[in-house]
Parts: C-alpha cells; sequence; structure tokens
C-alpha cells in the first residue's frame, strides 16, 4: 500500500490538466484580456489562453468537466491554472456551476467605469457589425428626442455591476472574490498585478520594471526580455485600447447618473471605492 500511494503521489506531481483554481469571470470590456496576459508573466500562472465557455454556453456545459478540463494547459501542483470568460460575470446561471465544480475556486474580476465601458462595448459591436451608422447617442436611447436611455439593453445592464455582484454572493463568500480595477491596472498595473498575486496566494514575481507605458497606445505593455524594437512589442493587439468617439455631454451625464447609486451599492458590497465620476 506504502508503494500504491508513493506511485500515485508520484503520478499527482507530474505535470497534467487541470480545473482552473481561478477564474476572471468579467466584465467585458473590463480589461479582462490584459490582466490574463499580465497574469501569464508569473511563472505558478498557467493560463488558458482563448474563453472556455463552459459555464455559460448550455451546449459546452452539457459536454461536462472533462471537456473543461481538457481546454486547459498542464500544470504542477501549487500552480494556478486560471481561464477568463467574461460573459461569466453576467450569466444567472453561471455561479450555481462553478460551485458545482469547486467550492473554494477563486473568482477575479475587472471592473471599469460603467459608462465607459458601455461606450467601449458600442465601438466593439459596431466593429463587429462593420456598421458605424448608428450613433453612440442613437444606440443608447430612445426616440428622436435622445433623452432617455435604454436602460434593458445588455450594454447597459452589463454595466449595474452590484446586480451581477449579488448573485454570486449567493454561492460565493466575499472573500472568495478579488475585484481590480481597470483605471488602476492603467496606470499602475504592477500594483494591481501584486494585489491578484497576495489574492492568490503567490509569491511576488510581477514588479513594476515588467511593464512600459506605449506612448501611441497609452496603455502598459509587457517590457520583452528581448527588447524588441517593433513600437508596439508586448502591447495587446489592436482591437485592445480602440479609440473612442466623442460622446455628447449630456448623453454621458445621462449614464451617468442612472449607474451612481449602483455603483455606490458596489461600493459597499464590493468594500472598495473605485472612485467613477
Ligand atoms: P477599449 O478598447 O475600449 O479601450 P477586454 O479585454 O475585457 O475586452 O477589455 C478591453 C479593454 O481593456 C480596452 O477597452 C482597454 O481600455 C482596456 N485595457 C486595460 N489595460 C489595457 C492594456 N494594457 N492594453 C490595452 N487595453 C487595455
Amino acid at each position: 500500500n506504502a508503494t500504491e500511494s508513493s506511485m500515485s503521489d508520484k503520478l499527482e506531481r507530474r505535470p497534467r490538466k487541470r480545473l482552473p483554481n481561478a477564474i476572471i469571470i468579467g466584465v467585458r470590456k473590463g480589461g479582462t484580456r490584459a490582466l490574463l496576459e499580465f497574469l501569464k508573466l508569473h511563472p505558478k500562472i498557467k493560463a488558458c489562453s482563448t474563453e472556455a465557455h463552459f459555464f455559460d454556453v448550455e451546449e459546452n456545459y452539457q459536454f461536462g468537466l472533462d471537456w473543461y478540463r481538457q481546454k486547459m494547459p498542464k500544470s504542477l501542483p501549487g500552480d494556478i491554472t486560471i481561464e477568463k470568460t467574461p460573459a461569466y460575470f453576467v450569466t444567472d446561471k453561471v455561479p450555481e456551476r462553478v460551485r458545482q465544480m469547486s467550492t473554494n475556486v477563486k473568482l477575479i474580476v475587472t471592473l471599469r467605469d460603467p459608462t465607459e465601458r458601455a461606450i467601449s462595448d458600442y465601438v466593439q459591436i459596431s466593429t463587429k457589425k462593420r456598421k458605424r451608422s448608428q450613433s453612440f447617442e442613437e444606440f443608447i436611447t430612445q426616440g428622436k428626442e435622445q433623452k432617455i436611455l435604454k436602460t434593458s439593453t445588455k450594454t447597459v445592464q452589463i454595466g449595474v455591476y452590484v446586480k451581477h455582484l449579488r448573485n454570486w454572493l449567493k454561492y460565493f463568500p466575499l472573500s472568495q472574490l478579488h475585484f481590480v480595477s481597470m483605471e488602476e491596472m492603467k496606470v499602475n498595473p504592477a500594483k494591481e498585478l501584486q494585489a491578484v498575486e497576495k489574492f492568490l496566494d503567490i509569491e511576488p514575481f510581477i514588479k513594476k520594471e515588467h511593464f512600459y507605458i506605449n506612448e501611441s497606445k497609452h496603455f502598459p505593455c509587457v517590457t520583452l526580455p528581448d527588447k524588441k524594437k517593433s513600437e508596439k512589442a508586448g502591447c495587446l493587439s489592436e482591437t485592445k485600447g480602440r479609440p473612442h468617439p466623442t460622446v455628447r455631454n449630456d448623453i454621458r451625464t445621462l449614464l451617468q447618473n442612472y449607474y451612481r447609486p449602483y455603483n455606490l451599492e458596489l461600493y459597499k458590497e464590493a468594500q472598495r471605492d473605485f472612485h467613477w465620476p
């Protein structure tokens, strides 16, 4: 029996695919790609680079946990296996399903001023459809007057973060969730990433020197060891950090006023002040 258990110990220590012990659950356009790419700097982080969409897409969920495990990279005990699917944060049935997989999985949410997030969403949607015929103002309001928000649209509702967070808190304690501020990560990526390392309980590795601010993108990029000369070396793809349209002030105010009470509730619930306007 002693040999049997030492055999299984040995097997356990070999690199193999494991279910995630951490998930970046959202939010869409909140800097989820940047967060995942930056986390990959850490030697203990083993990340699934494509969005798995296991818990939110019915067809995938029906394939079962083995299908999900197969999507993951190989890892060792003590490593953190992680994936990001931003749709998880806002999909009602996901928290319960995640809990069924694991009660101690760590959940990370990167949040961004919901007004800016809505504009980013519009840019993404209109780029995909290859049509910019509808302005953001038309897209987000109802009627010719453009005085009333289309509050029931997905683009607006995703930004009511506190509502989605409460759905997660039915299944997980707050201590199992960690919030990243996209605005902070943009100006001080090392600091935000170090807080994530702490939350994941892995030794500090990520430092200021890992990043530089790209002058043309105005976003942090990863300092590559071979110092490639290309202008955007170590930066995320062109689809991240896209230019936004100029938005009319009254429409921006309409959105900010709509989100303000929800934001204040979120700060209390998440125990973090994000300082959004
Ligand atoms: P915009 O393109 O609207 O500026 P996600 O990866 O979740 O889709 O989020 C995309 C957003 O991440 C981008 O939205 C951008 O604002 C933000 N972001 C944060 N850090 C970034 C970085 N280092 N490089 C590029 N985009 C970053």
